[in-house]
């Protein structure tokens, strides 16, 4: 069977009306770009968008951070970025941190989801993007679905599937270097579940069969302020997921999406929000939010991608986005209050640090 590589590469290079979408003619400038530039390059593509974010999605032959494609992806993005400079959008460019482009893109902005695999006879595969939040807001639903026979009946239907899966976590507290740990499900379980908790530090990057040693997934882990110093955006993060045979089904991935899980970003990426799933190409709207998630589903032979199917535009999910608005309501009551923003660790890269420095300066020790 022959060797693929799926990428999907992201990134926010500006949107119309403030964090909401990107413009039409940004979308045709990427497409038409990869289109032409991409012959030789890439085998099949799709490009679409959830909130402010585009994403890249692509197959070729040349492995994962390959300079060729991610170049091809930042030189899409920078066209997109000099259409939005001259439509007046805000953040243009917002996610091109560095003004060079250096081997390929980890590290100067957009995030990348990347896998090479040995393609199955049947292969099909998710793409998630989110918006208005961060990565670890896939840490539990990949924990419930790689972990839990509640979500995953394979656990208990599958003699294969209950071999487990190993956990690739990154501490993303770390900026030297990558930092990572290696997990087993089901025996560490519990070990997996205490890093995962902290959806701020510790980030799945990637899942493996340990029946066959395969990856099922591999998700983006790109913190922005680790490389801008300052708050420039949410990160953004998207994911590809395998499905079906060795791994868990294309509905025990997406049952954990129906929980609306609270998750940091939201308005100025300082918030706590439900993290709501929704259809291809939707904009942003209410506290610039809720936090959102897309997922399209492809099948791929050979590099040629079929699909997208709009997994999350289906009646059953229009009920879990009422209630996720439900949740998202409930919280905003509390405006900043306590759990409804984010802890210091995460604004101190915000403007508020001025102020704290400020007040610093007028408190007073009492004497006894
Ligand atoms: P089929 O029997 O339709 O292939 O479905 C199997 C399955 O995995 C459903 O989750
Ligand atoms: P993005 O990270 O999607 O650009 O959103 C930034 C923001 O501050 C929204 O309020
Ligand atoms: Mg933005
Ligand atoms: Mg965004």
């Amino acid at each position: 069977m022959a060797k693929i590589t799926l990428s999907v590469i992201k990134a926010d290079v500006g949107s119309i009306g403030g964090h909401i979408k990107p413009s039409d003619e940004m979308i045709d400038a990427v497409k038409r770009y990869i289109k032409n530039k991409g012959k030789g390059i890439f085998i099949d593509f799709y490009v679409g968008y959830t909130g402010d974010d585009i994403a890249i999605l692509s197959t070729h032959k040349k492995g994962v951070l390959n300079s060729k494609v991610h170049k091809l992806c930042w030189d899409a993005f920078l066209e997109a970025a000099k259409i939005a400079k001259k439509q007046g959008l805000y953040g243009a460019g917002q996610d091109l941190l560095k003004s060079s482009f250096s081997g390929n893109v980890k590290g100067m902005g957009p995030a990348v989801a990347e896998m090479e695999i040995e393609e199955r006879p049947a292969e099909p595969f998710l793409f998630f993007a989110a918006d208005k939040t961060e990565p670890g807001a896939f840490n539990l639903p990949l924990y419930l679905s790689f972990c839990d026979p509640m979500y995953t009946a394979g656990f208990i239907l599958s003699p294969v599937l209950k071999q487990g899966f190993t956990f690739v976590i990154m501490d993303v507290a770390y900026t030297k270097a990558d930092k990572i740990i290696k997990l087993n499900s089901p025996e560490e379980i519990y070990d997996i579940a205490a890093l995962l908790r902290d959806n701020g530090r510790f980030v799945v990057e990637s899942i493996w069969s340990r029946a066959t040693g395969e990856q099922v997934v591999s998700a983006s882990t790109t913190r922005l302020h680790n490389i801008a110093g300052k708050y420039v955006g949410k990160d953004d993060p998207v994911m590809l997921v395998r499905t079906q045979k060795n791994f868990p089904a294309t509905g025990e991935i997406l049952c954990p999406y129906a929980i609306g899980h609270y998750v940091a970003g939201f308005m100025r990426g300082s918030h706590a929000g439900p993290l709501m799933p929704v259809k291809k190409n939707s904009s942003i709207s209410f506290f610039d939010g809720p936090p959102v998630v897309s997922c399209l589903a492809f099948s791929v032979r050979n590099g040629k991608l079929t699909g997208p199917v709009d997994v999350f535009d289906h009646p059953y999910w229009d009920y879990v986005r009422n209630k996720v608005a439900k949740k998202a309501e409930e919280i905003r009551r509390q405006g900043f209050s306590g759990q409804a923003m984010l802890p210091m660790t995460e604004l101190e890269y915000t403007g508020v640090v001025e102020t704290l420095k400020k007040l610093e300066k007028r408190f007073t020790i009492r004497k006894k």
